[in-house]
Order: structure tokens, then C-alpha cells, then sequence
């Protein structure tokens, strides 16, 4: 049996982290290969993980890199067809909601060979999202999906997809189990030279934003960058702020970036996984509008505060780990004023870190989905 992996950006890298780990442990037996598109490609959003997470180097690097959708996807489909067509895996495993992810799906599935959809049935039922696309379109063409909860089972069943369908948990809980230990162990040595006293004293707030929806709007980032301001000098708290490369710029092109420079706001560049765990783990609140970054802060018991109008992971809102906010209507003091009195006994709603795992045995191994008197069925 022969396993391809498509991956091209910092939280399949993460994500699919597990499902690497336990195929290297098979690999007397099972053949498997990591095609990287490097839709990331800068150190700190790429090469870092494999490092940090001791991942064996991709078989094939594309070197796609950054382009409007149609050509970067299109490239992506060229390489990877290429790539499959020389390689003949059985089985094709993407995960998440990018245009590596459809990429891969895509060029395996015009090949004939089976797609396996890890994190499936995400749905934010907002179009306009280049991720829901992605995500759509994804679980139409795949041969197995592995869902993280029942939330995402249920979309999938409305949408007429119940063969073959998977509750695994998500990935993610496994890769912050495996790492919020070594992060804590290493924490001296990756805060040294700065920022170890803050993070220690947990006295600051975490902020991230990255989706286009939010950067490519300047209406939308203002909002966002004013209502921080405000945060900021409210509470009088730091806030740190690990900046993606794609809003660094959307904030020097429409002039934002200045507003910035307050003594409140800490502009890191992208950080490693040992220290964005450190950093969000300690953290009073985190504010961000990432998908695996509202998932962390509920394992993490930390509260979250999501800055759009909608999510695919309503499992946050249900449990009371996150609330949404739309900063061009909502009230940003009210939400962080509610998230801070909110009491963290919250349930985690993505499984119990074996989700790896269960994908590896169910792809290689038939279908035994009970592990250790937990039983995950087909369409529970
Ligand atoms: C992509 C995904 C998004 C995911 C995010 C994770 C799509 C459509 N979007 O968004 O769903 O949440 O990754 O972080 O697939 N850039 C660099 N270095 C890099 C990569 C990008 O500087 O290594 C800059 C470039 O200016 C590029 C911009 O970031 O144009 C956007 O990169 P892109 O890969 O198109 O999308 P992301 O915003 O990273
Ligand atoms: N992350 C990181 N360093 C950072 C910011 C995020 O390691 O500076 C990790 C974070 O822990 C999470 C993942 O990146 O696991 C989330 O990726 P991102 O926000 O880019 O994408 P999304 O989840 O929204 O697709």
C-alpha cells in the first residue's frame, strides 16, 4: 500500500503532524510520501514546523509559492498530477480548507485514485470565503472523510454524504497534547532574550488575523486595528501579535501600519509552534480570526474572542470557549469584558488526541475504530 500526503501551508503542517507520526511508524509496511506545494514557503511559516516537529523531509517540494487562486491552484494541480502520475499512491490524504488541500483532492481524484479528507465537513455557510470552496468542493470528491465532530457530520449528512464518513476527533488535539509539553519544557530557551516575565505573569492578550476577509477589506482591517487600539488602552494590557505576512502587507497598503505603533501592541513576526502554544496557553484572551487558533484556545482553556461574522467551528460558541465578533457592528470592550469573567470549565469538543491515529488505522488497517473502550463508528 502506497500513501501520498499533499500539504502546503502552516496548519496542514500541523495538522496532518500526527497522521505523519503514525505512518512513520508503520513504514516497514506501509510505503507513504509527503508532496509539499510550499504554498508557504517563508521560513517562519514553513520550514520551522518540520523542524520543530521533526517531520521527515517532503519526497517533492513544488516550489508553487504565492499567486492569485486560479494560477496558484492551477500550478498546484500541474505539479501534483505530474508528481502522482509517477508515484501511483493508492490513496491521497489532504487536509483543512486550502488551495493546497483542493489541489491535491483534485488532481487525485481525476487520477482515480482515492482521496481522504482529514478535518471534513467544515462548513461556515459563507460563500464568500475562498475556504468554503475549498472545503465544498473537497468533501464532494473524496473517498473518505474523517470528521472531528458530529457537528461536521451533520453538514456533510445535509449535504447527502454519508458513505464512508468517519467521527475521528481532530487532529489538532493531538498535535497540542504531543507539544504543549515539550513547549513548557523548553520555554526558558525559546523566550530567552525577551518576553519571558510577561508570558510567565500571563499579563497580555494574543492576537492573530490573517483571512482575507478581514485583510483584504481596508473598511474591515481599520475596524479591526481601532477596535485593538481600544482593547488595548481599556484594559491597559499588552497585546501580542504574531503577524502573518499577507496582513503586514494589507497594513502598509492601506496605511494602518502606523496606527500600530502604540506602546500596548507587541508586533512579533510569525512564531514557532512551541512558542505560539507557550503564547496562547498563557494568555488572559486570545483574539484572532484563525480556524486552528480557536480550536487551541478551547483546549487550551483559554478564551476566545473570533473577529468575523461567522464560523465553521461552532463547537467553540456551543461550549463557550469563543465568541464571535464582528468588529464593524459589534461591541469589542462588551465581548472581551464577557470572555474575561467567563468561567474556563468548558468541554474540549475535538476528541482525545488519538484522532491520528484512527485515521492511519482506518486506512491501513480496515475498519477497527474502537480504541481503548472509546468507539467511533460510521455515522455515529
Ligand atoms: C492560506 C489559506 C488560508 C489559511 C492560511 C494559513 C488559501 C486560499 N488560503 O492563506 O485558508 O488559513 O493559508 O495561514 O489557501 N506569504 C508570504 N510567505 C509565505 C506565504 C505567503 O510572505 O510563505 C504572503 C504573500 O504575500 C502571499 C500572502 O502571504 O501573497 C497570502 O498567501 P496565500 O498562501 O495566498 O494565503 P494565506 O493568506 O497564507
Ligand atoms: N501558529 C503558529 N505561529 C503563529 C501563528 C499560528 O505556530 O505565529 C499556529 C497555530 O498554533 C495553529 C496554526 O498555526 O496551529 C493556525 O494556522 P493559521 O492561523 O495560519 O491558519 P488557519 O487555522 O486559520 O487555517
Amino acid at each position: 500500500m502506497k500513501i501520498g500526503i499533499v500539504l502546503g501551508t502552516r496548519p496542514e503542517i500541523i495538522k496532518l503532524s500526527p497522521v505523519i507520526r503514525e505512518l512513520e511508524k508503520l513504514k516497514e509496511n506501509i510505503n507513504y510520501l509527503v508532496i509539499h506545494t510550499n504554498q508557504h514557503y517563508s521560513e517562519n511559516l514553513d520550514r520551522i514546523f518540520f523542524k520543530e516537529l521533526n517531520l521527515p523531509e517532503p519526497k517533492y517540494n513544488l516550489r508553487i509559492g504565492s499567486a492569485p487562486h486560479g494560477k496558484q491552484t492551477g500550478r498546484m494541480l500541474e505539479g501534483i498530477e505530474k508528481v502522482l502520475i509517477r508515484e501511483k499512491p493508492d490513496i491521497v490524504i489532504v487536509q483543512g480548507d486550502t488551495n493546497t488541500t483542493l489541489a491535491g483532492a483534485l488532481a487525485s481524484s481525476k487520477l482515480g485514485i482515492e482521496v481522504a479528507h482529514v478535518e471534513a465537513g467544515l462548513r461556515s455557510y459563507d460563500r464568500s470565503m475562498p475556504e468554503e470552496i475549498n472545503r465544498v468542493l473537497t468533501d464532494h470528491i473524496s473517498d473518505y472523510l474523517f470528521v472531528p465532530t458530529e457537528v461536521a457530520e451533520e453538514n456533510l449528512r445535509r449535504e447527502g454524504i454519508t458513505e464512508n464518513v468517519f467521527l475521528v476527533g481532530n487532529t489538532i488535539v493531538d498535535a497540542t497534547l504531543q507539544n504543549i509539553e515539550i513547549a513548557e519544557e523548553r520555554k526558558e530557551e525559546i523566550f530567552e532574550g525577551g518576553m519571558l516575565d510577561i508570558v510567565k505573569d500571563g499579563d497580555y492578550f494574543l492576537l492573530t488575523i490573517h483571512r482575507a476577509e478581514n485583510t483584504d477589506n481596508r473598511r474591515r482591517l481599520k475596524s479591526i486595528v481601532e477596535g485593538i487600539l481600544k482593547v488595548a488602552e481599556y484594559y491597559d494590557e499588552t497585546v501580542i501579535f504574531p503577524l502573518h505576512p499577507r496582513t503586514e502587507g494589507k497594513l502598509k497598503e492601506y496605511h494602518l501600519w502606523d496606527k500600530l505603533k502604540n506602546k500596548n501592541i507587541k508586533i512579533l513576526e510569525p512564531v514557532g509552534y512551541f512558542k505560539f502554544l507557550i503564547l496562547e496557553k498563557y494568555a488572559k484572551l486570545i483574539l484572532t480570526d484563525s480556524g486552528g487558533v480557536q480550536e487551541e484556545a478551547c483546549i487550551l482553556k483559554v478564551p476566545c474572542i473570533t473577529l468575523r461574522k461567522n464560523t465553521e467551528r461552532p463547537e467553540t460558541l456551543e461550549v463557550g470557549s469563543n465568541i464571535l465578533v464582528d468588529v464593524e457592528k459589534g461591541d469589542i470592550l462588551e465581548a472581551v469584558d464577557s470572555m474575561l469573567r467567563r468561567n474556563r470549565n468548558w468541554r474540549n469538543p475535538f476528541g482525545d488526541g488519538r484522532s491520528g491515529e484512527r485515521i492511519v488505522r482506518i486506512l491501513v488497517g480496515g475498519y477497527d475504530l474502537s480504541i481503548e473502550g472509546r468507539t467511533y463508528k460510521n455515522g455515529i
